[in-house]
């Protein structure tokens, strides 16, 4: 392993605002982001894959009155967000470095209120398209612990996971939908924030555009 990973893993030990498998809060932040960690009421967002953080950290400076984890399974990516938001001494951030695939070990029922999902993998390999983080799959799981007008966001510049998104989200009773193939030409530019991801940038910066979308779930007895 490269001595920066080490260090990376390092610091995240130690600081405060890093969530991981040793730490007391770890295995018991379920249900008390806010009691236990943020100490205020605000409304908590997530992003999902967030790698180095860059809306984690991006959005938490426009949006002072939320409080904004990141998650993604890459401890040393989550390393440099964290490092940033001490840097800037932003309090409304934390990061969680866990497989999304235990979302709900780690958030109550309706505990949060918006989720981003910024350039995941695509996954495009018919045997892997269980593990892209809008399969069915995973979506069940952030309806479970979304509140009831919570907000999905989807960022990427892959066409067919783009494509596939908005088929599942269809079939999950997805509402208020709004989507472009082409972000930075259509009305929906402002909805990024002038945040670009590592990932975004590279593939902005190869000419590709970006495909986005968002909305809100039904709740499961709105569809009853
Ligand atoms: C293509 S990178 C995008 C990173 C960042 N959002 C960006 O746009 O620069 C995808 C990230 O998703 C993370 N990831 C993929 N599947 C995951 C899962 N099931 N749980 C947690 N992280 C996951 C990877 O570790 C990686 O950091």
């Amino acid at each position: 392993m490269s001595r920066k990973k080490l260090i990376r893993f390092a610091k995240n030990t130690l600081a405060t605002n890093v969530l991981e498998v040793g730490k007391p809060l770890y295995e018991n932040i379920k249900g008390k982001w806010n009691d236990s960690l943020f100490f205020n009421s605000n409304p908590i967002v997530l992003e999902l894959a967030c790698g180095k953080g860059e809306y984690t950290v991006g959005l938490a400076q426009v949006f002072p009155e939320k409080n904004f984890i990141g998650i993604d399974v890459k401890g040393d990516r989550i390393a440099v967000g964290s490092q940033q938001a001490f840097d800037q001494g932003l309090t409304n951030v934390a990061f969680l470095r866990t497989n999304i695939e235990f979302l709900q070990n780690f958030f109550a029922e309706g505990e949060v209120s918006e989720i981003w999902i910024t350039f995941p993998d695509p996954f495009n390999l018919k045997k892997r398209i269980r593990r892209r983080l809008t399969h069915p799959h995973f979506l069940e799981k952030y309806r479970s612990v979304m509140c009831s007008e919570g907000l999905l966001h989807l960022k990427t510049d892959n066409r067919e996971l783009f494509d596939f998104t908005l088929e599942e989200l269809s079939a999950f009773g997805f509402r208020d939908l709004e989507s472009t193939y082409d972000l930075y030409e259509s009305d929906l530019k402002a909805e990024h924030f002038g945040i670009k991801t590592r990932f975004e940038q590279i593939f902005t910066e190869k000419g590709f555009p970006v495909h986005y979308l968002k909305g809100r779930f039904s709740r499961q007895n709105d569809t009853a």
